[in-house]
């Protein structure tokens, strides 16, 4: 994780790094700091906390001046978050100066024989040892920094997206990627890197996104050389064009961007199936599928790989392609399918789905079920990232920058995306009914009306959360399609508020859990009309029959859960193979609201980040 940001050109870069890591805070927030060339000297300022804190450091600190510079912002991986191991770190000369989102592997050994020859090191970081063995290498081989880079980043083993400069030339940047994202901004005579484009979409539509193994010398003069870091040779990068706008990166008027991405659902959903689903029409028509259908249809089984909220979204995958496309399924942690030779043949269909698109276990696992021979399918939401580039194909959720930690916008979009995959299998392979398929069409179609109507109920939701936030853990359970959403339910809950809770299909609860239950313990049910309601509700009496405190998720209208339960949270009518789509709103704003009362920071929740580029 971390966030890079790096500037050339002929304004002044402070306010342009200092922002753009505002931007990529989600990235990584325990520390931060900058390094600014003021034509003389390179100074750095760099501390424990925020980009908040380290604004009002600078400040004492350092003059702002200088038309190049590089910042950071960091989710520590080598040595506890404190100034000393915030980036930028200088070599031990003072002349070169780095930054580093990732990790390198075999840092202790080149750490070793760079102190065998005399180098000191004042961090713990990994950062440290690389930025030494560069220029090590470059007095060895008497070469500039760009060839001195390319050296050494053949002798390491891990992941890395580097900017660095040499203050006796600076006039360039140099950076690098392996593993962790990095994107350039192309100005007129000025440049911009980034960890993804945020930090510079007021500034150009142009950017270069580094494939991994890549390095480039961004030059104010030369501009932009991409090389090769294996055998040096040149590349001839594709100039992306960006789509996004500085309206979908800022909060727009709410608290946090959790909360607007929350509210933002009932658009974005639309956005995901915008020209893809024509219900009137039957038809659903997914680019990314049309030329690789045969292999959905002749497909042994389908493996979904994911991490955290993502692999929720499969879960509620797994049974909608079982129900209705009668494809087998597995759902699977990426960062165990990787480690555990798992069996893939030729005929397996992988979905690998994320949000960021970077999440380094989901690009192992894509790389791994590759190198298998399996064909593998992309459901992403950043476009151009990592993993949409490593998969044959795919298809994009189009929820828009998702800010927030916790993932909300992007659960719901990803199950759209799957549930239209999974109704155009179903369709063409005839195990669907005709009438079924086209109803589907239908209530899909109104799942945006749904969510809006969901969200209205918040005034409500607010006072549950306002009675249960002092509670010291929280159980979330569910059935069949809602089982995946209790799991969603309570992640959200403990990732934003640090409450333990705990999600569980509501039938498992007597095999353990129900040990737990007493007056203390709010259980959160979603007992939506479905196939199991009756047994649902027999798992809400044995919860009262010991205490237990129900807070209910119920469909409109209901009256037998809302006689039984303490509290309810109500949602519209929808057929059960939909549901997650609208059970998952009310969860999403009680752990935002509880979370909020606590005084916790909802947007960037301790010891996390957003994009998980390490594993
Ligand atoms: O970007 P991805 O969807 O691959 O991220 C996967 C998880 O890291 C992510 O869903 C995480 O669990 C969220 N913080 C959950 O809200």
């Amino acid at each position: 994780m971390c966030g890079i940001v790096g500037y050339i050109g002929e304004r002044e870069a402070y306010p342009i790094i200092l922002n753009g890591l505002k931007r990529l805070e989600y990235r990584g927030y325990d520390s931060a700091g900058v390094a600014l060339y003021d034509g003389t000297h390179i100074q750095v300022s760099k501390t424990k906390g925020k980009v908040a804190d380290l604004e009002s450091r600078v400040a004492s600190e350092i003059s702002t001046q200088g038309k190049l510079g590089i910042g950071h912002t960091r989710w520590a991986t080598h040595g506890v978050p404190n100034d000393i191991n915030s980036h930028p770190h200088y070599s031990n000369s003072g002349d070169l100066v780095i930054i580093h989102n990732g990790i390198i592997e075999n840092y202790a050994s080149i750490k070793q024989e760079l102190l065998n020859r005399g180098y000191t090191f004042t961090s713990d970081t990994d950062t440290e040892v690389l930025v030494n063995l560069i220029e090590e290498i470059k007095k060895q081989h008497n070469v500039k920094l760009g060839k001195a880079v390319q050296i050494a980043l053949n002798q390491v083993v891990g992941a890395y997206a580097i900017a660095l400069f040499d203050r006796n030339k600076p006039n360039e940047i140099v950076v690098a990627k392996l593993g962790s994202p990095l994107a350039i901004g192309m100005g007129d005579d000025e440049f911009f890197v980034a960890s993804d484009a945020t930090p510079f979409i007021e500034f150009t539509n142009n950017a270069i996104y580094l494939e991994d193994e890549e390095m480039a010398i961004i030059s104010k003069r030369k501009g932009v050389k991409v090389r090769k870091i294996k055998d040096d040779s040149l590349v001839d990068p594709y100039i992306h064009e960006l789509a996004l706008n500085l309206e979908q990166i800022e909060k727009g008027g709410y608290d946090h961007f959790m909360l607007k991405e929350i509210n933002e659902q009932p658009s974005v959903i639309k956005d995901t199936y915008r020209g893809r689903l024509l219900a009137d029409r039957g038809i659903i028509k997914l680019g990314g599928l049309e030329d690789h259908i045969q292999k959905f249809l002749n497909a042994d089984r389908i493996i979904i790989v994911a991490c955290g909220t993502s692999w929720h979204a499969g879960l509620v995958a797994e049974y909608i392609f079982e129900d209705w496309a009668r494809i087998p399924v597995e759902v699977e942690y990426a960062s165990e399918f990787r480690y555990r030779n798992p069996v893939i043949g030729e005929k397996d269909v992988v979905i690998a789905i994320s949000q960021s698109g970077e999440t380094a276990d989901t690009l192992a696992a894509i790389k791994l079920a590759k190198e298998r021979g399996a064909f593998v399918y992309g459901v992403c939401n950043v476009v151009g990232s990592s993993i949409s580039r490593e998969t044959h194909s795919g298809t994009y959720t189009h929820a828009g920058p998702e800010i927030g930690v916790a993932s909300t916008k992007a659960f719901t979009t990803q199950i759209t995306v799957l549930t239209m995959i999974a109704l155009r299998l179903a369709n063409e392979k005839g195990t669907i009914s005709k009438g079924d398929y086209m109803t589907h069409l239908r209530e899909l179609e109104m799942i945006p009306s749904h969510v809006a109507e969901a969200l209205k109920s918040e005034p409500n939701i607010k006072e549950i959360a306002h009675v249960f936030m002092d509670a010291a853990n929280f159980l979330y359970l569910g059935r069949g399609y809602n089982f995946p959403v209790a799991l969603e339910g309570a992640l959200k809950l403990k990732e934003i508020s640090y409450i333990h809770a705990e999600g569980y299909p509501a039938a498992e609860m007597k095999h353990g859990p129900i040990a737990l239950i007493d007056e203390q313990m709010p259980v959160v049910v979603i007992a939506v009309n479905s196939n199991h309601y009756e047994k649902v509700v027999s798992n809400i009496e044995e919860i009262k029959a010991r205490k237990g405190k129900i807070i209910a998720v119920v469909t409109e209208g209901d009256t037998v859960v809302r006689n039984l339960a303490d509290y309810v949270m109500e949602v519209p009518r929808t057929p059960e193979t939909l549901s997650p789509l609208v059970t998952t709103i009310p969860l999403q704003l009680l752990s935002y609201h509880i979370a909020v009362m606590l005084g916790k920071n909802v947007d960037q929740p301790r010891n996390l980040a957003k994009s998980v580029t390490v594993e």
